[in-house]
């Protein structure tokens, strides 16, 4: 088994962490145990729990609709009210057995009932495994304003079996990927390199890199827990990922883009920036862009689109006093945080991304 151990937050990965999750059970002896799913991991996710969970209290499964347009606060209410009908005190636990949308809500959910109960994760997505479900950061949407309502706090532990990516479909698989490519970029070539090698069939090399993205993610959240500075560059991409993911929720007419395709996008974005202001290398940013196309569909947009994404970006929360602060990088784990940039440079790098396809 590898692991990570702390107070709070700890990861363990593999098919022997599921020992480590039964004793780590006995030792919180918790009054109820909650199992909150989503319709889809309800589905596929339950038959891999119960053959591995040997605790003695039989588990209370709650459901919320699948899918990022129910990151909401009123998903909560429902699992509140349920919590709350069962009997769930301040000794309960809740496990989140899903993707990042219930790894977020859920601990949000056990975040803030009764003024915070303890719940584990069991990441079912790549990208949760890789990204959401470790280091501490619960919240939901707002409309479509993503992760505008939340709290940081640890999970007890974080419980990785990538036997769950059997049942991902492709397209999700493909999405958590983009994850692992960003914290490559940010962390050293040599992942990079590993990345970039994915074979999405070979579970000892998936597991490699699961684990890989996980050590990578807490080495960063150890070291800066509240975002003060190291932490942002998990954000590398993600400022004009999140705005273009946003803008697609926003318009059901537009196809929707998963979490993960958007911030692929804006890690072109974001490396084109970087070559231009931080002499990022142009073979790299090259290389970047033909990787991402070669898994991602990478989608054009019209002047009135960009526009409407520049203007989402005015919601992002990592905002400072009305300015959208953006991560670069010069090099392979060299960060440059805090970038204000203006609106021109912004547009050049969409016309840059629109001309990728011709
Ligand atoms: N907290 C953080 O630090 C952090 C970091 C990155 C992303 N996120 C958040 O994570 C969310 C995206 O996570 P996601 O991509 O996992 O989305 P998701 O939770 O919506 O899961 C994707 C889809 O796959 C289904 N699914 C999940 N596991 C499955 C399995 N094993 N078998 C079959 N179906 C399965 C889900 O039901 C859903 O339909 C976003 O809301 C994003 O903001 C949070």
């Amino acid at each position: 088994m590898q692991k990570i151990s702390k107070e709070n937050g700890s990861v363990f990965c593999g098919k022997e962490a599921w020992a480590t999750f039964n004793s780590k059970l006995s030792e919180l002896d918790p009054s109820k145990v909650f199992v909150i799913t989503d319709t889809h991991t309800k589905q596929h996710c339950t038959s891999n729990f119960q053959k591995n969970y040997s605790y003695s209290i039989t588990p209370c499964f709650l459901e919320m609709p699948a899918g990022e347009s129910n990151k909401t606060i009123e998903q909560c209410i429902p699992l509140w009210e349920s919590l709350s009908e069962l009997g769930a005190d301040r000794h309960s636990v809740c496990i989140n057995l899903g993707g990042g949308v219930v790894t977020d809500l859920g601990g949000f959910v056990a975040s803030t009932f009764k003024r915070g109960i303890a719940f584990i994760n069991i990441p079912t997505s790549l990208l949760a495994m890789v990204d959401a479900a470790v280091g501490g950061k619960n919240g939901v949407d707002l409309g479509y304003l993503k992760n505008q309502v939340g709290v940081i706090r640890d999970p007890l532990f974080t419980l990785v079996d990538i036997e769950f990516l059997t049942t991902l479909p492709e397209q999700e698989l493909i999405s958590g990927y983009a994850e692992v490519l960003k914290h490559g970029l940010i962390h050293s070539k040599e992942y990079w390199e590993e990345a970039i090698e994915i074979d999405f069939s070979n579970e000892v090399l998936m597991e490699r890199l699961v684990w890989g993205s996980i050590k990578i993610k807490n080495q960063v959240v150890t070291k800066d827990p509240l975002e003060k500075g190291l932490r942002k560059t998990l954000n590398f991409g993600h400022t004009l990922g999140h705005a273009i993911e946003s803008f697609c929720l926003q318009h059901e007419g537009r196809k929707a883009l998963l979490h993960g395709e958007a911030v692929a996008i804006g890690i072109i974005l974001a490396c084109y920036l970087s070559a231009e202001r931080h002499q990022y290398p142009k073979s790299l940013l090259r290389e970047v862009c033909e990787t991402i196309q070669k898994h991602f569909a990478t989608p054009t947009f019209s002047k009135s689109e960009i526009q409407e994404i520049i203007d989402l970006l005015a919601f992002d929360k990592k905002n400072d006093r009305g300015n959208v602060c953006f991560v670069f990088l010069s090099d392979f784990g060299n960060h440059i945080i805090d970038c204000k940039v203006p609106t021109e440079e912004i547009w050049n790098a969409f016309e840059f991304y629109n001309k990728l396809k011709s």
